[in-house]
């Protein structure tokens, strides 16, 4: 199989590529990033010699692209603008390649045939299931942020071009994905960092909002499955079944880096913060996919990473991150 990975620089799509080449030796893969601040090649350190990986910087936005896709079978659609805080702060780039970047590899799978459009998207699309039962694949649609608005735009597109061009798209809405390699803005890699570095843990509102915390791993093996067995027109839900509280987590962690609790520090609430995630997964569950791996495991090995790989994340730290933090927090 030939396939397209875009955003494959950035923390999950770097996964999967990683995942593709080690289980499926004869396929071919093609990553096509931007590298925007979160596109991140040492992600990729271990397959760039590979004669069956190749990349391209490459903008997902860009009309021009077409003709790189020649001879590719399957697009997979990771590339996006994906922090919440980020889109309240400034969404545009989030409506530019959220929904006009997959409307443009929307066009090029209808042009060019591409047998199969795997669009990546999330549980925040359904918006906050504050109490009662998790969201199915047929919940409607209730976005809160800029980002999930964005991503929800995307997947009625992919939807629409299965309806009136048959482009052979399926949807894939996981739950909050954590593990190596996630970029340091994100909840559980900052709170890990910041608690290495004795730097207060930022905890929004009253730190109890929920969230499904899927290891990545756990994921990677879901878009296979999907991608060798899933209906084209169908959308799946992928969770972990692992619900936690914010501030259950934040202890966790200082627990295991042995440092105090008076580290975690409440904060103003993020505007429009979903109160709780949490969506069921049969339909892919029926596929012979279960979530494998406990979330205290998943946790452990995730700070372990993070503590013997400094340099990965001081880097990332020290340059653009910071003017961001900064921003965020009015420092
Ligand atoms: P990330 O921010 O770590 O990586 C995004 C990647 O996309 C980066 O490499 C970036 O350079 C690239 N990119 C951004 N704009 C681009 C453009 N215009 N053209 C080409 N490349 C571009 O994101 P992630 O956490 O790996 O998420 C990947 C996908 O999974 C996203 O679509 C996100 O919405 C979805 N998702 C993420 C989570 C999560 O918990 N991280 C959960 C569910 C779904
Ligand atoms: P995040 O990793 O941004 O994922 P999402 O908002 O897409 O689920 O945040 C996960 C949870 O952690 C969310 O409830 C917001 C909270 N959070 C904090 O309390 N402090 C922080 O500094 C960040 C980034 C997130």
């Amino acid at each position: 199989m030939k396939i397209v990975v875009t955003g494959g620089a950035g923390f999950i799509g770097s996964h999967f590529i990683k995942y593709l080449l080690k289980e499926y030796p004869d396929y071919k893969v093609l990553n096509i990033d931007k590298l925007t601040y979160a596109g991140n090649l040492e992600n990729l350190k271990e397959v760039e010699k590979n004669p069956n990986y190749k990349f391209l910087k490459v903008d997902i936005c860009n009309r021009d692209m077409e003709d790189v896709v020649d001879g590719y079978d399957v697009i997979i659609n990771f590339a996006a603008e994906s922090h919440v805080d980020r889109s309240i702060q400034e969404p545009e780039a989030f409506l530019k390649t959220d929904i006009m970047g997959t409307f443009n590899l929307l066009e090029i799978s209808r042009k060019k045939g591409i047998h199969r459009y795997i669009q990546i998207s999330t549980d925040e699309v359904y918006g906050s299931a504050d109490e009662g039962y998790p969201f199915s694949e047929e919940s409607p649609l209730n976005p809160s942020s800029p980002y999930s608005a964005s991503k929800a735009s995307a997947d009625l597109l992919v939807l629409s071009y299965y309806k009136t061009y048959k482009t052979p798209g399926i949807i894939i809405r996981s739950t909050n994905n954590y593990g190596p390699n996630q970029y340091p803005e994100k909840f559980i890699p900052l709170f890990i960092t910041n608690a290495i570095e004795d730097k207060p843990l930022p905890l929004y509102g009253d730190g109890k909002n929920i969230r499904d915390w899927l290891f990545v791993r756990d994921n990677c093996r879901a878009i296979d499955i999907i991608l060798h067995k899933g209906k084209t027109g169908i959308i799946y839900n992928v969770a972990a079944e692992q619900e936690r509280e914010n501030i259950f987590i934040a202890r966790k962690i200082l627990e295991y880096l042995g440092k105090p609790e008076s580290l975690i520090k409440f904060v103003p609430d993020r505007p429009g913060h979903d109160r709780r995630y949490s969506i069921s997964c049969e339909r892919i569950k029926e596929l012979g996919w279960e979530p494998e791996v406990p979330f205290e495991e998943g946790l452990r090995i995730t700070i372990e990473w993070y503590k013997n790989n400094e340099m990965w994340w001081k880097k990332i730290k020290s340059g653009e991150f910071l003017e961001y933090y900064r921003r965020q927090y009015k420092l």
